[in-house]
């Protein structure tokens, strides 16, 4: 039984991992602290609302008395560390904020930490600070490469991949000057239920029910890696069972994938489910699909992200080594249950799709 602070909590993965978390019965705790920016939503956790183990405090991560506060009143003993800006083309246009939430939160989290939990011996058995990061630190593959791994440089391109590389060096070296007991995941491209419509496959989908055009970002052959995300949350949590602290793992599905190959794949999918189901004819008209036609032939090559990473690739070995777990879903399992969850969720996501 933990009793863990989510930053985060109210946003995609976050999101994912509270409910994963509290569907188990150990009694936990579990705190949420979340400013609910744009990408943050109380509706992403109204199925633990009610959980005697659920609390959530509305605030933000870079206000550090409200931090200090929230670990003494709930004794918290584990950090899991989510809150972050995410959407790199966001970090194009606006990177300050990037700084502040991404470096500058990371910084008042460690500093509250280290506060809560040192005693004159070091630090309270047993307390963690999980730092949950991105392979985007890593930089970009050609397509010959080998994997990165957790001894590859960073080499991040984007403001967002450098303000989570920052971070990251932050947490590392918490732990290496004062002895904190941290532990860092970076994962690839995360996917599943509960993400924010402006990310690929999301978006993707909504369009193509809307009829709406799928933008591609240059020729699609860039290369990510796709992690479902209940794979990923299964994943945090045996690392913090596992004796680890101090290092760093990476976490991904074994699943390389072109963004165009994956769109035709979400495509393929619509197009099955329309070709067979009367009722998504009927609910989606606008989508080609509920009219015979196919959904890729919306899709739409538009200008190049600037400085956009042609792939990433990561090698799980360590993590699948150290704890046991590698992804359980494939990529057309996850993205079929992906799309049926979206479907059926349009109360969810209809507020934020503008289209
Ligand atoms: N989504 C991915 O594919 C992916 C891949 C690799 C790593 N990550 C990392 O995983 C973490 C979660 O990503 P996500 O996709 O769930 O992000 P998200 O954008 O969906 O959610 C971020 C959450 O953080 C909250 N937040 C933002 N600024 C805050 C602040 N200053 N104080 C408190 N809360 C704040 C938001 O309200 C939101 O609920 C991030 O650290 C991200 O860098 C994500």
């Amino acid at each position: 039984m933990r009793r863990l602070l989510v930053t985060g909590g109210a946003g995609f993965i976050g999101g994912n991992y509270v409910q994963h978390r509290l569907r188990q019965p150990a009694g936990d705790l579990v705190v949420v602290l979340d400013a609910l920016t744009y990408a943050g939503r109380r509706e992403t956790l109204a199925s633990v609302q009610s959980h005697s183990g659920f609390r959530f405090v509305h605030g933000d991560i870079t206000d550090a008395d409200l931090v200090q506060r929230v670990m003494a009143e709930f004794a918290i003993d584990t950090v899991v560390h989510f809150a972050a800006e995410s959407h790199v083309d966001r970090s194009i246009t606006e990177p300050g904020v990037f700084i502040r939430t991404n470096v500058v939160g990371t910084q008042v989290l460690l500093d509250a930490a280290m506060d809560a939990w040192r005693v004159p011996s070091g630090f309270r058995d047993g307390v963690r600070f999980h730092h949950v990061s991105t392979d985007e630190v890593y930089g970009s593959l050609t397509p010959s490469d080998a994997p990165f791994t957790e001894d590859s440089p960073y080499q991040p391109s984007s403001p967002y991949a450098a303000s989570k590389a920052a971070s990251d060096h932050l947490v590392r070296a918490w732990h290496h000057t004062y002895g904190l007991p941290i532990s860092i995941s970076n994962c690839s491209n995360n996917y599943g239920p509960y993400q924010f419509p402006e990310k690929l496959v999301p978006l993707m989908l909504l369009n193509a029910l809307h009829g709406r055009p799928l933008p591609i970002y240059g020729d699609g052959q860039q290369v990510r890696d796709w992690l479902f995300v209940s794979d990923h949350c299964t994943a945090i949590d045996r690392l913090l069972d596992a004796p680890i602290v101090g290092s760093t793992f990476n976490v991904g599905g074994r699943a390389e994938c072109t963004n165009l190959r994956l769109v035709a794949a979400l495509c393929e999918r619509l197009d099955a489910r329309f070709a067979s189901e009367a009722a998504l004819r009927a609910r989606f008209p606008e989508c080609p699909a509920a009219h015979g036609a196919r959904c890729i032939d919306l899709v739409s090559h538009v200008t190049d992200r600037r400085g956009h990473d042609r792939r990433y690739a990561i090698d799980p070995s360590r993590l699948e080594a150290v704890t046991g777990v590698g992804p359980r879903w494939t990529l057309p399992e996850g993205l079929a249950a992906t799309v049926s969850w979206y479907l059926e969720r349009a109360d969810w996501w209809g507020p934020l799709y503008g289209g």
